[in-house]
């Protein structure tokens, strides 16, 4: 049985603002006062794990004991099929020091050239997970999934990272084309967060719809 969340006051442990903006147009309906790590000026721990759970949990801890409060951390990234699951953790760093998301999109697509990959198996699929954390160490992880194609160069100017490369699979627009609210509907963070609700939110009102969206059999 998960933990639930029956405080107040969340803090998002990000200093991302996509990320922070997402997670926060995902909390709204909960009546959390939502806090950025970055408005807080708390830390940036190293991310020193070897998978998006471990980097989520770390990163939660800390932000939960620096701020005496629970505190929800995402670790997320882009996994390409054809390059063994490359960026993956490593998604942030592709992009450099200065966070330039065009030299990370150019250096998937140069890898799948120059291995050869039939632009029908650039599968993809972005990965999140989500950590919970309380300043007693205690936390509850939930990771979600969503599968698409890569398409070069890049379609649209909404969202952030790699969303204009990544159609998700059944739609034909990129993330970068989509609104905020459809790609909210069905990415692997909004997956990881329907978890999160019906196993921290239980008795949220919108709690019921995310535990059938978060298994199918009770659909
Ligand atoms: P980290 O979780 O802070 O290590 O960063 C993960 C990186 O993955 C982000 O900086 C983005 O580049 C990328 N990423 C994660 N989620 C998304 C998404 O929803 N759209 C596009 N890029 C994403």
């Amino acid at each position: 049985m998960a933990r639930r969340f029956d405080g107040s006051t969340l803090i998002v442990a990000s200093h991302n603002a996509g990320k922070v903006r997402e997670i926060s147009d995902l909390l709204r309906p909960f009546a959390v006062d939502v806090r950025s790590a970055g408005e807080l000026g708390l830390a940036e721990p190293e991310e020193t794990g070897q998978t998006f759970a471990e980097n989520a949990e770390l990163k939660a801890r800390a932000a939960a004991q620096a701020a005496r409060l629970p505190a929800l951390a995402d670790d997320s990234g882009l996994c390409v099929v054809a390059l063994d699951g490359a960026p993956g953790i490593y998604s942030a760093r592709w992009a450099g020091p200065d966070k330039d998301f065009a030299v990370a999109m150019a250096r998937i697509e140069r890898e799948l050239l120059d291995r050869g990959t039939a632009q029908q198996d650039w599968r993809a699929y972005f990965v999140c997970a989500l950590s919970l954390a309380w300043p007693d160490g205690h936390c509850e992880t939930f990771v979600g999934e969503v599968h698409g194609q890569l398409v070069f160069p890049g379609r649209g100017d909404k969202g952030f990272g790699y969303d204009p490369i990544f159609i998700p699979d059944g739609y034909a627009q990129s993330f970068g084309e989509m609104e905020p609210d459809a790609k909210h509907a069905i990415s692997h963070r909004a997956a990881a967060f329907a978890q999160l609700i019906a196993a921290c939110f239980p008795d949220a009102p919108d709690a019921s719809a995310s535990r059938a969206d978060a298994d199918p059999r009770a659909n």
